[in-house]
């Protein structure tokens, strides 16, 4: 057998280094959104780091990008992430599995060509930030993309997600191309974004469940009125509602116990003015449960108490529902295949629940699918203070590739 293997620490850190300047703002934090300038740079730089490394380096229609070790059977191995940031978010998220597998795939290449091909992905979409896509590049690849999306989607300045292609180079007419029928298995590594892992000295988790996420956006109207002169008992004042609406929310989900959990981390107050009561309010609900029964069971609990506080007070509600996605197992066998290539490195591992949305939960959809997680300092994610070290960045990485190794040599 071959020597093992290994990643190592400063590979890890120059990359996550390089990487995290593609969209960098001046203030800390990087904005690298679907098909913007900082998304296009980042990705016109890898695929150069990737032609480099020998890989057959290739985009698909909706901008994914990949980079191939051909094997002896097309069927294929795929392992990475999302090179997508939210708003302000940090270096690791996504990117950190992208950049393991472009180290992994670069130490596996010398080893000449494997009995199926291995190839990296830089999946273009998955934070939903600048659109709700809802995991764009993995739905292009299962071919889970409709065609009224592409003008249905729209962000805050007025832009299709489909013009939005086109200004990238990608003719949205051809998104049908991106489906994929080759892929035997699919391994994502990611940083947890929790604290588990950081708080147990763990260096290794290998994901059971990946969370269900159930989304809608909420519009309150009230009627704007005077500031001074509309007596307190007389107001239909649509952000008292709604916050009403977001604290009774928060305690039936609190209630409910971990691992329930529910955020309202967007909001749209208008007019928008110190002397105006607020007349139309919109916010955001992010719900997540692992168990599919539990996750609807509070879907309809926090939609039907928001429709009686607002009939209480006289404000019209509605929903509109942008995401429902189901709880997802990952593949068993894949499972042990990762478990074995930790232990035979190494490196301990425990199992764990994602509480954060991934890839891998719409990929194991269409393809077998598991993830490795690496600790987050902190449990600190969706910030600009999102760490991993890079010894733990490089144990992950190691464990990828000699799982990759297991599986197609
Ligand atoms: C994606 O990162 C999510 O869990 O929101
Ligand atoms: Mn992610
Ligand atoms: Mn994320």
């Amino acid at each position: 057998m071959e020597k093992p293997i290994t990643i190592e620490p400063a590979e890890m850190d120059d990359l996550v280094e390089w990487l995290g300047q593609f969209g960098e703002q001046t203030g800390g934090g990087i904005i690298r959104h679907v098909y913007d300038d900082a998304w296009s740079a980042a990705r016109r730089a890898l695929m150069g780091v990737m032609s480099e490394a020998g890989l057959e380096v290739r985009e698909d229609a909706v901008g994914n990008l990949f980079g191939r070790i051909a094997g002896e059977s097309q069927r294929t191995v795929l392992t990475g992430s999302h090179i997508d940031t939210v708003v302000l978010g940090g270096r690791y998220d996504g990117a950190l599995g992208v950049l393991s597998a472009l180290a992994a795939l670069r130490a596996l290449k010398p080893l000449g060509k494997p009995r199926r091909s291995v190839e990296m992905v830089a999946l273009c979409e998955e934070e939903d930030s600048r659109f709700h896509a809802n995991f764009w590049g993995t739905r292009g690849i299962l071919g889970k993309i409709s065609e009224s999306e592409l003008t249905d989607l729209v962000d805050d300045r007025g832009v299709t997600i489909g013009e939005a292609m086109h200004r990238a180079g990608f003719p949205p007419e051809k998104l049908r191309d991106a489906k994929r029928d080759d892929l035997d298995a699919f391994v994502e590594l990611h940083i947890e974004q929790g604290r588990i892992l950081f708080d147990e000295h763990r260096p290794l988790g290998v994901v059971d469940t990946i969370t269900g996420l159930y989304r809608f956006r909420v519009t309150l109207e009230g009627r704007t009125d005077h500031a001074g002169t509309t007596p307190m008992d007389l107001r239909r004042d649509a952000l008292q509602a709604a916050a009403e609406i977001s604290a009774e929310m928060t305690r039936i989900v609190a209630e409910a116990g971990r691992p329930a959990v529910v955020t309202n981390g967007w909001w749209d107050v208008q007019p928008g003015a110190w002397n105006i009561v607020p007349g139309l309010v919109h916010f955001s609900v992010d719900l997540r449960h692992p168990v599919e029964a539990t996750k609807q069971r509070l879907a309809s609990e926090i939609r039907r108490r928001g429709e009686e506080i607002a009939a209480r007070r006289g404000i019209g509600i509605s929903y509109e529902v942008v995401g429902d996605i189901l709880p997802m197992d990952m593949d068993s066998s894949l499972k042990r295949e990762l478990q074995a290539a930790a232990e035979a490195r190494g490196v301990t591992w425990i199992p764990m629940i994602s509480g954060a949305g991934h890839d891998s939960q719409v990929m194991a959809t269409g393809v077998p699918t598991a993830m490795l997680f690496v600790p987050s300092v902190d449990g600190r994610s969706h910030s600009a203070a999102e760490y991993t070290s890079p010894e733990d960045a490089a144990r992950g990485a190691t464990v990828l590739a000699e799982a990759l190794r297991r599986l197609a040599y």
